[in-house]
C-alpha cells in the first residue's frame, strides 16, 4: 500500500512527525511504559501537557530510552491558570523540569480559556477574550530558546482570527483540536489549509468513552476488511491523509505498534469515509464548558463577551 507523509514542515522549518503518542488519561505506572513501548515501536513524537500530571514519568522514560534530545519531538501545553504573562515562563520551566529537557519542540495554549490562579475556575475574562498578552510571552520563550514552535489548542476560527489580527512575531504553528469520525470539522480543516495552519487531531479514536463505537462504524469495518488493516489503522490513516497530525493514545504495547502503521487509503475509500463522517450531526467527546461552569460554550463561534 502507498505511504502517507511521515512529517509536516512548520513555518519555522521544523519537521513534525505526523503520528504522535497521546498521553492524556495514561495513568501513573502506565505512561512511562507506554512511552518506552512507543519509542521502541518507532514513534518520535510525544503529545503531553502540564495538566495530564504525568510529565515526570514521561521524562524518565524518554531519558531511559537513550535517544538524543534532537531525535524526539516533545509537545506540552500551558494550562488555564497560567495565562497571565508573568506566569507563563514559570509554567513552561515546570514542564521542562518534569520532562528533564531544556526546550520543547512545541508549546500550546491548551484552551482559549484563562482562569485566575486563585479560586477554582474563576474566569479571567480579559485574557480569555484577548489571548495576545499570553501569546507575546510565548513568543519571548521562542526567542529565549526554551520552545522551538508555539501554537494553540481548542481555538475556533473566530478566536484564531482574533489572535492573528495582532502584529504577531510568530504565527501559531498548529491548532490542536478534536477531529474524529464523530467530529470531523471539514470547515475548520479547509480554513486551516487555506491559512497554512496545521491541525492536530486529538481523540482520533473517539477517546476512551467512544472508541468501541468508532471501531465498529460499518464503513470503517468494511474498509478495514477490504484493505487488510485494522479499524484503528483506518481512522488514524484517514486523519493523516486529511493532512493533519494525529495523536492516538494507548497504554497497550500492541495497540501502540498498531496505531503507528498508517497507509494511504485509495481515493474512493478516503472519500467514502469523509462522506460517512460528515453524514451525521457532529458530536464532540471533549467539551469542558459545563464542567468549568463557564456559562457559555467555549466552541461557540459567536464571541461570548
Ligand atoms: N488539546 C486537548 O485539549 C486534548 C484533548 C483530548 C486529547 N488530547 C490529546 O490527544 C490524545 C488522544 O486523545 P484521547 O486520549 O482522548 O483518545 P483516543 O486516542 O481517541 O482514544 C484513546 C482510547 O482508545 C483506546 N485505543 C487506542 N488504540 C486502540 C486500538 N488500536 N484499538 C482499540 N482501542 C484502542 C485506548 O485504550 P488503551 O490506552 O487502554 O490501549 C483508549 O481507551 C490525548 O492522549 C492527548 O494527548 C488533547
Ligand atoms: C479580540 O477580541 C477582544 C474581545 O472582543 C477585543 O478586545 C480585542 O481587541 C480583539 N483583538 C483584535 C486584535 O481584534
Amino acid at each position: 500500500m502507498a505511504s502517507l507523509p511521515s512529517h509536516y514542515t512548520l513555518p519555522s522549518g521544523d519537521r513534525i512527525p505526523s503520528v504522535a503518542l497521546g498521553c492524556w488519561k495514561a495513568s501513573p505506572g502506565e505512561v512511562g511504559l507506554a512511552v518506552s513501548a512507543a519509542l521502541k515501536a518507532g514513534y518520535r513524537h510525544i503529545d503531553g501537557a502540564y495538566v495530564y500530571g504525568n510529565e515526570e514519568e514521561v521524562g524518565k522514560a524518554i531519558r531511559k530510552s537513550g535517544f538524543r534530545r534532537e531525535e524526539l519531538w516533545l509537545t506540552s501545553k500551558l494550562t488555564n491558570i497560567f495565562h497571565a504573562p508573568e506566569d507563563v515562563e514559570a509554567a513552561l520551566d515546570y514542564s521542562l523540569g518534569k520532562l528533564g529537557t531544556d526546550y520543547l519542540d512545541l508549546y500550546l495554549i491548551h484552551w482559549p480559556i484563562a482562569f485566575k490562579k486563585e479560586g477554582e475556575n474563576v474566569l479571567d475574562i480579559e485574557l480569555t477574550a484577548n489571548p495576545y498578552p499570553t501569546w507575546k510571552k510565548l513568543e519571548e520563550m521562542v526567542d529565549k530558546g526554551k520552545v522551538r514552535n508555539i501554537g494553540i489548542s481548542n481555538f475556533n476560527i473566530a478566536r484564531i482570527q482574533n489572535l492573528t489580527a495582532n502584529p504577531l512575531k510568530y504565527q501559531p504553528a498548529v491548532n490542536q483540536v478534536e477531529l474524529s469520525f464523530w467530529n470531523p470539522q471539514p470547515e475548520l480543516l479547509k480554513w486551516a489549509k487555506e491559512h497554512n495552519l496545521l491541525l492536530e487531531a486529538y481523540s482520533p479514536l473517539g477517546s476512551n468513552n467512544q472508541v468501541k463505537e468508532t471501531l465498529s462504524v460499518p464503513e470503517v469495518k468494511t474498509l478495514a476488511k477490504e484493505l487488510g488493516i485494522t479499524p484503528a489503522q483506518v481512522v488514524i490513516s484517514w486523519a493523516v491523509q486529511r493532512g493533519t497530525v494525529v495523536l492516538p493514545k494507548s497504554v497497550t504495547p500492541s495497540r501502540i505498534q498498531e496505531n503507528l502503521q498508517v497507509f494511504k487509503l485509495p481515493q474512493g475509500a478516503f472519500d467514502k469515509l469523509e462522506a460517512a463522517a460528515a453524514a451525521h450531526p457532529p458530536k464532540r467527546v471533549v467539551n469542558p464548558s459545563e464542567r468549568w461552569e463557564l456559562g457559555f460554550d467555549l466552541f461557540d463561534n459567536d464571541w461570548p463577551f
